[in-house]
């Protein structure tokens, strides 16, 4: 009886739920029916028109003109590079004085957080924490909501395995699974459960597809790759950010088997829309589709139609939909339904923003001031900095260090703030970020001392230097010379308890446009470090980069050494907290790092090939090097702690997995050491035999646990048929009977095993 009633309320609770979301569904589209048959072909096609006014960052060679009045006749769908309440309500105002009154879409890269900047992607996906991540993305959408802001240009998604790659800094790094969870936990954050309210934001979805796999490493190189390599390797971020509700996907600069991304039908219609079912709206990168005339596929007409017949909605900045779709429609290059359907698209995005309701909704003069840079967000930017943080060296317990002491602090990321935020964090402020100096400043008690001193340069090449300069300094070359900077730091540091040197990358040295050929350690820097290994001093290093860079000879002379991403706003707090045990390091590397670019692409989850090496000497006719070993300098998932976390063996609580129930592993998991820390337990799988060659291993689960000095825990996974899954010769997505092997464990090279058995009908 009680079961009965139970069922009965569940199922009215699920209609009325159901049908709440129809009759949404049915009110937008008779609202926007209407609103089209009120539109002419010029105002359908000026939805389809994204422009900026330039008060942005420019990444590429135009700016659209004539926007005020543009957005008057009803020639532009959204704007970005403008932010504030101010700037936004005028833009809007003039939206509300075209003829149907259409609301403005109003864009913005925010990428790593909004003004209160978090590390870079990278950086924070060594973090491993996906309520961090979330909630990092709830409080970029919450800054920039006040701001005015009702779209993000995030997450970047693309799987990063070429260091070269300068954008390897917004990526999660190499992994399909682990960027997949990121990526559904950044839409969460960006777009919470309800779009319409005035913190949440559109995400987009970017750079649908492979840009991360360019030639060479080189920017906006072409690609090339099979469709199985696509579709196990590549494809499942995207896919996840859009099963997770994603409003909007970008569309990449490169071209998919030789056909442009933006101009690519495969991909964004039959991939994206009718496969994986996406119904929000695919815009241009920033004038890709005029881009498609260097890639050889025809003028400004021509690639325009190409682009809106291939699924494309919106373009960005270049203005070849509004200069030639008209033209093109009536010579039959290009059909009304077509335009109609973009258009739609725009205009459900914006109805779902809750715009049509109130074009003014994210538009409040009073949020700023106390929803921006809050000391609250500023605080969560200094946690989620800490556990960015990657532990990769600890020679006889050097960390944490303890106060009181005297330290030499050198390096020239030790005191600067234009380094701090790191790439495309272009509404944040360096001038309010906490440089390293200050963070361990206001950290050390009155009876520490700290001197610091800069050390060197980060690069001393100037033509390097002048290329990474674009949009302002990053590498200011010093007047003196490098002796006597040397000198400098070497007077201070003998007579210093420890060195602490901040090393690496400035922040434009990786990002867009930003690929690098050579990746060794920058010469000016090993200088110093070999100076500093002089003075025999126990010498700390800190690595800020963008991407994964060749760490041989700083892991060899220092005998601390911790590498992170470029931290953003609370950098220096971060760093302190780590240096000094406030947080003990917990992060993991999310990209294999190479001992020298010869060996990329190189990423953990390999084919075994049929000449595999038997061990890790050189063999004749086996797959290897002369010159270098197979082994990376640093695995996929590797990062220390100031404790020691002790693996036992893995328990199943059976053998033979069948369809209907999982198989649970478990594994204990002691905290031997002297502190207590987070842990990152990660889980791999092997498929032994298979239609098709497979990985030596393939994440498919982890856990962040906590673990009190000494205190033991069992952690336990659950292994079901979805996560044997692969896609086979057909492009089907199965999971095939046999063998399998499981590994649990604190990096990919360090891992406890078990074999189990896949039997669907037992
Ligand atoms: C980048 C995108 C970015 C866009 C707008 C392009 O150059 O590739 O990631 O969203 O500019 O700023």
């Amino acid at each position: 009886m009680k079961i009965q009633k139970f069922l009965i309320i569940s199922i009215c609770l699920f209609t009325t739920f159901q049908s709440f979301a129809q009759n949404d569904t049915k009110k937008m589209d008779k609202f926007i029916k209407k609103l089209m048959k009120q539109m002419t072909i010029e105002e359908k096609i000026g939805q389809l028109n994204l422009v900026t006014p330039g008060d942005g960052i420019l990444t590429g060679s135009v700016v659209s003109k004539g926007v005020e009045e543009n957005i008057e006749k009803g020639n532009v769908g959204g704007l970005f590079g403008i932010h504030g309440p101010e700037k936004i309500r005028k833009a809007q105002n003039l939206a509300m004085k075209s003829r149907l009154k259409i609301p403005l879409l109003f864009g913005s890269d925010v990428i790593h957080g909004y003004e209160t900047t978090f590390p870079i992607p990278f950086g924070t996906s060594f973090s491993w924490d996906l309520n961090l991540i979330e909630k990092s993305a709830r409080i970029a959408a919450q800054e920039a909501s006040a701001n005015g802001i009702n779209w993000t240009f995030s997450p970047m998604v693309d799987i990063a395995r070429d260091p070269r790659w300068g954008r390897v800094a917004e990526t999660a790094g190499e992994d399909a699974y682990l960027g997949s969870q990121i990526a559904k936990a950044m839409v969460r954050g960006y777009q919470g459960d309800d779009l319409s309210k005035n913190n949440t934001i559109l995400s987009c979805v970017k750079h649908f597809a492979l840009y991360g796999a360019a030639e060479a490493g080189r920017d906006y190189n072409t690609t090339d790759m099979s469709k199985i390599k696509m579709y196990q390797d590549y494809l499942p971020p995207y896919k996840a950010a859009i099963d997770a509700g994603a409003g909007s996907v970008m569309s990449s600069f490169n071209d998919i088997d030789g056909v442009p991304a933006t101009g690519n039908k495969w991909l964004l219609n039959n991939l994206l829309r009718d496969q994986w079912g996406f119904n929000g709206f695919v815009v241009s990168d920033y004038t890709a589709v005029n881009e498609m005339i260097s890639h050889g596929l025809g003028d400004l007409q021509t690639v325009s139609a190409l682009a809106l017949n291939a699924g494309l909605d919106m373009d960005m900045v270049g203005e070849g939909f509004l200069t030639t779709l008209k033209k093109s429609l009536s010579e039959g290059k290009v059909s009304e339904k077509q335009i109609d359907a973009a258009c739609r698209r725009i205009l459900e995005a914006k109805y779902k923003l809750g715009l049509f309701d109130d074009p003014f909704r994210y538009i409040d003069e009073k949020r700023p001031a106390n929803e921006i840079l809050t000391e609250e967000n500023r605080r969560f930017a200094r946690n989620i900095a800490a556990q960015s943080c990657v532990l990769l060296k600890n020679k006889n317990n050097l960390l944490p260090l303890t106060a009181p002491l005297k330290i030499s602090l050198t390096g020239p990321l030790a005191n600067d703030k234009s380094n701090m935020l790191g790439t495309w964090a272009v509404t944040g402020d360096p001038q309010k970020s906490v440089t390293i100096y200050d963070g361990i400043r206001n950290l050390l008690g009155s009876n520490s001392r700290m001197i610091y001193t800069k050390g060197c340069n980060i690069s001393d090449d100037s033509l390097f230097a002048k290329h990474v300069n674009v949009f302002g300094t990053r590498i200011e070359i010093d007047k003196r010379s490098n002796e006597e900077m040397l000198k400098e730091t070497d007077d201070v540091s003998r007579s210093a308890d420890a060195i602490v040197a901040i090393l690496g990358e400035a922040s434009e040295m990786s990002g867009e446009s930003a690929s690098r050929s050579n990746l060794d350690f920058p010469a000016s820097q090993i200088r110093l470090l070999k100076s500093l290994k002089k003075t025999g001093m126990p010498l700390v290093v800190v690595v800020i980069a963008g991407r994964p860079i060749i760490l041989d000879e700083v892991m060899e002379i220092a005998d601390a050494l911790i590498f992170t991403g470029h931290l953003g706003t609370e950098a220096g707090g971060a760093i302190a907290d780590v240096l000094f045990g406030n947080y003990n390091p917990s992060g993991k590397l999310t990209m294999t790092f190479p001992r020298n670019v010869g060996q990329i692409p190189i990423y953990y989850n390999r084919k075994n090939t049929g000449r595999p090496q038997s061990g890790v000497e050189f063999e004749k006719f086996k797959s290897n090097y002369l010159d270098v070993a197979n082994s990376p300098f640093l695995p996929f998932g590797y990062g220390l702690s100031y404790t020691n976390f002790e693996y036992g063996d893995i328990q199943l609580d059976k053998p033979i997995l069948n369809d209907n129930e999982p198989i649970t592993a478990s594994i204990t998991i002691q905290n031997t050491g002297r502190f207590n820390g987070n842990e990152v337990v990660q889980m791999y799988i092997r498929d032994y035999v298979g239609s098709v060659s497979r990985p030596l291993k393939e994440l498919k689960g982890f856990q962040k646990v906590f673990l009190k000095q000494g205190e033991k825990k069992t952690i336990t996974f659950k292994i079901s048929k979805e996560d044997l899954k692969f896609y086979n010769s057909n492009l089907d997505y199965v999971a095939e009977e046999g063998d399998f092997k499981l590994m649990i464990g604190t990096n990919s090279d360090s891992l406890k095993e078990i074999n189990f058995s896949y039997k669907p009908k037992q």
